[in-house]
């Protein structure tokens, strides 16, 4: 099993296993999601996988070999070797064929000893047609696995493979990555709720234009899916993100600098955490033209009259309830290590947050990334953190501070 330290987030050994259904090319997407999410992914795939993906994609993704023969490894017995390893065991997509193999406890190839000999949690994502997925064999199968305790990620509806349309549809690669997540915690924040804004506020000139911000939002979902991995009930307060909200999260879409308040007000009146991640507008329009303007009616120059929007992060850490937590972003181009905290440090006294994460961005750098790089500094303004790597790493380091370090400043 893999040893947890507090200064870096948990690095699973994670067993993926592929059987043969068309869907096993979006299991491509669930190696990816679990190795950029940290973790150590062994492939096992079945003859009929191969067939529908190519051992070289599934070995570059995952960054290790990929096993199928039961009678390759004989000396390092291979065939329990891996699940006695294994932290978590994802089976996607899960054929019917398989399910009733997992349902007998059957072990003719590598999955099925694989399986049987872990004690790790097993998450299966079935995918097949949808009479196959409705025939009382499966039906009986999966209510066999799950009083077993596997967990069952989907089918969802939609297309099938031919002309078909019904359940059986594989879930999405990063739905399944994050549901087996979920499963294995940790569950530090079970029962504790967090909102969470993300995205970047549009503040309208008129109904067809707007002044924005480019902030993807990616690292505010990464906080929710993270959140939601440890078992908190996690609001998305979200602002025109280029990324969809983690499935589990309840979103709230915004607009304006004034619904993203409002929202957070709302929701704040009862979350454990408040996490600020959206770049909110700090100027908006004095006024906003009923029509759309014509350069006719303007001439050859326009200029704008902006006033200042509030400041939502201030307001909602002056108006905390008794023990909750209030975390700020800030997003900064200075490019020198030392201004650039005591930059933060003078924002996290002023805002009166318990926890600020400080990121350099750039015309090149910070928004829409998967990676960032980010120094925690806490209401007084000392460093308590810093995370580098992908947003979702970044998220479980925040998380972790918030949970375990951040002294409460305001008490
Ligand atoms: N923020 C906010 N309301 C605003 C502006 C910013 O709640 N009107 C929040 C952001 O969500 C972020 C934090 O404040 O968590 C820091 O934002 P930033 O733009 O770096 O700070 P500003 O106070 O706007 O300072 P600056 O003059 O550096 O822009």
């Amino acid at each position: 099993m893999t040893a947890t330290t507090p200064d870096a987030p948990r690095r699973l050994t994670v067993v993926l296993g592929i059987t043969g259904g068309i869907a096993a090319y979006k299991a491509v997407g669930v190696a990816r999601a679990l190795v950029v999410g940290g973790h150590d992914v062994h492939i096992v795939a079945t003859e009929g996988a191969l067939r529908f993906v190519g051992r070289p994609t599934l070995e570059a993704i995952s960054r290790n070999p990929v096993h199928t023969d039961l009678y390759e490894g004989v000396a390092e017995v291979r065939h329990v070797a891996l699940g006695q390893r294994a932290d978590l065991i994802v089976i996607a997509p899960a054929t019917a064929h398989t399910i009733a193999s997992l349902a007998a406890g059957l072990a003719g190839d590598l999955l099925g000893t694989t399986v049987l000999a872990s004690s790790a949690p097993l998450v299966i994502a079935p995918a097949m047609h949808t009479e196959m997925w409705e025939h009382p064999a499966t039906v009986a199968n999966i209510a066999t696995l799950r009083t077993r305790g596997v967990t069952i990620v989907g089918p969802d509806s939609g297309r099938l493979t031919g002309t078909d349309v019904g359940a059986g549809r594989m879930a999405e690669p990063e739905v399944i990555a994050a549901s087996a997540l979920a499963v294995v915690g940790p569950h530090d924040l079970r029962g504790r709720s967090i909102v969470i804004s993300a995205g970047g506020t549009r503040e309208p000139l008129d109904p067809v234009r707007f002044i924005g911000n480019r902030s993807s939002g990616r690292q505010g979902v990464a906080l929710a899916q993270a959140a939601l991995a440890r078992g908190a009930v996690v609001t998305l307060v979200a602002a025109h993100l280029d990324v969809e909200p983690p499935a589990g999260a309840t979103a709230i879409e915004v607009e304006t600098a004034a619904e993203l308040e409002a929202a957070m007000r709302e929701q704040a009146a009862t979350a454990d955490f408040v996490v600020m991640a959206a770049a909110v507008a700090d100027y908006r329009p004095t006024a906003v033209a009923e029509g759309k303007l014509k350069k006719d009616d303007v001439g050859e120059s326009l200029q704008l009259q902006l006033e200042r929007t509030p400041d939502v992060l201030a307001g909602l850490a002056r108006d905390r309830r008794p023990g909750q937590l209030v975390v700020g972003f800030a997003a900064e181009t200075e490019g020198d290590d030392d201004r650039l905290l005591s930059i933060g440090a003078e924002k996290a006294r002023r805002k009166g947050v318990d926890l600020l994460v400080v990121n350099r961005v750039g015309w090149h750098e910070g928004f829409g990334s998967t990676t960032n790089s980010v120094i925690m500094l806490d209401g007084a303004g000392s460093v308590v953190g810093r995370a580098d790597g992908d947003k979702l790493s970044v998220a479980h380091r925040i998380l972790d501070v918030l949970a375990e370090t951040v002294p409460t400043t305001h008490d």
